[in-house]
């Protein structure tokens, strides 16, 4: 089968491990739509979730919530305090990476987490990347992650970009999970040739990808290739992350539904994500919005809402990768 890729996948342009990099990396014009050939599935394993418990079965075995926080610029106490406010809500799981340079403080945040709300580590979800410029010695990485982290096992690895010595790193989670410090492995930025080339080279099926998904970069095709493949799909950026989010929190189709249903705009975006089987893991430091983005289950949009918002699809993406 054909598919037209929207935007060609590359490795970071600097591998820098600045945290800032994430979104300062020049902004570069997406690559010209590059047409691959790729395997469709030979059977439907879209993962369901589960709205009662809010989680999905990974293809590993494991449940994963549906819902996380973002901690992307988030350090220190900053950091330590949304992760106190998260759980205080509700909220179990966590999204970090070395590149955010807070990992240390994502271990401390689930450590004060657990003896204030009198919680085991296996009721957290802590999921961390590690980034291209480690992938020569990436044994050396992931144990940089669990020391830095203080944890026995880290939930959910991903390899934050495709990037020279993918495979070897890839080799290197699939090791330390038969080994039971990683559970699940996961993929960031990762499409569907990038998808195919690396399977041709490894044993494990990713569990999840991680990719830009918002109402105007939808990635309908992305999306749907992935979960009939048993792929969890999730999205970064999904209220326009730094510097977008008054566009996608205005736009007027997303506050017409969010007035219909006496919710906010990011709540409507959320839910959207959800109900297309795409976990969410927005970012914030407000009490106010922490509890706004973990209120998702008190509203259903019908399918016209659905297809509204599906019309919003610009295919533009907010950032460069
Ligand atoms: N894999 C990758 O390459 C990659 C790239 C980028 C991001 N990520 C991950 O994805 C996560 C999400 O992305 P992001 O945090 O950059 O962007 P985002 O979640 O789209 O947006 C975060 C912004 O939205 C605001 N916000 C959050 N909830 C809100 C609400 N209910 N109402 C109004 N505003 C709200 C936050 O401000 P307040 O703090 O004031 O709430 C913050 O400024 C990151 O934190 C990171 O973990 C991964």
């Amino acid at each position: 089968m054909v598919f037209a890729l929207g935007c060609a996948q590359k490795a970071p342009a600097e591998a820098s491990a600045s945290p800032e990099s994430e979104t300062a990396a020049p902004v570069s014009e997406p690559e010209a739509a590059v047409e691959t050939e790729v395997p469709a599935a030979k059977e439907d394993l879209t993962p369901v979730f589960d709205f009662e418990k809010k989680t999905v079965k990974l293809n590993s075995g494991y449940e994963m919530p549906i819902t996380g926080l973002g901690t992307y610029t988030q350090l220190d106490d900053t950091c330590i305090n949304s992760i106190l406010l998260y759980v205080e809500n509700g909220g179990r799981m966590f999204d970090t990476a070395f590149m955010y340079g807070n990992e240390e403080a994502v271990g401390e945040g689930m450590r004060q987490a657990m003896e204030k709300y009198n919680l085991k580590r296996e009721d957290l979800f802590v999921c961390t990347k590690i980034y291209p410029t480690q992938y020569e010695n990436p044994d050396a990485a992931i144990e940089e992650a669990l020391r830095k982290l203080d944890v026995d096992y880290i939930d959910l690895m991903f390899l934050h970009h495709p990037g020279p010595q993918d495979v070897k790193a890839y080799k290197a989670m699939e090791k330390y999970q038969s080994m039971g410090k990683i559970h699940s492995i996961g993929l960031s930025n990762w499409y569907e040739r990038e998808l195919e080339e690396l399977l041709k080279e490894v044993d494990v099926m990713p569990s999840l990808i991680q990719n830009e998904i918002h109402p105007y970069y939808q990635e309908k095709g992305v999306v749907k290739y992935m979960q009939k493949r048993g792929i969890v799909m999730e999205c970064w950026y999904p209220l326009g992350g730094r510097g977008h989010t008054s566009e996608l929190l205005s736009d007027e189709t997303i506050t017409k539904i969010a007035e219909t249903h006496g919710v906010s705009a990011a709540q409507v975006i959320l839910r959207w994500d959800l109900q297309r089987g795409i976990v969410v893991i927005p970012g914030s430091t407000n009490e106010k919005h922490i509890k706004e983005n973990l209120d998702l289950y008190g509203f259903v949009l019908s399918e016209e809402e659905m297809d509204e918002i599906a019309a919003l699809d610009r295919n533009t993406k907010f950032d460069w990768y």
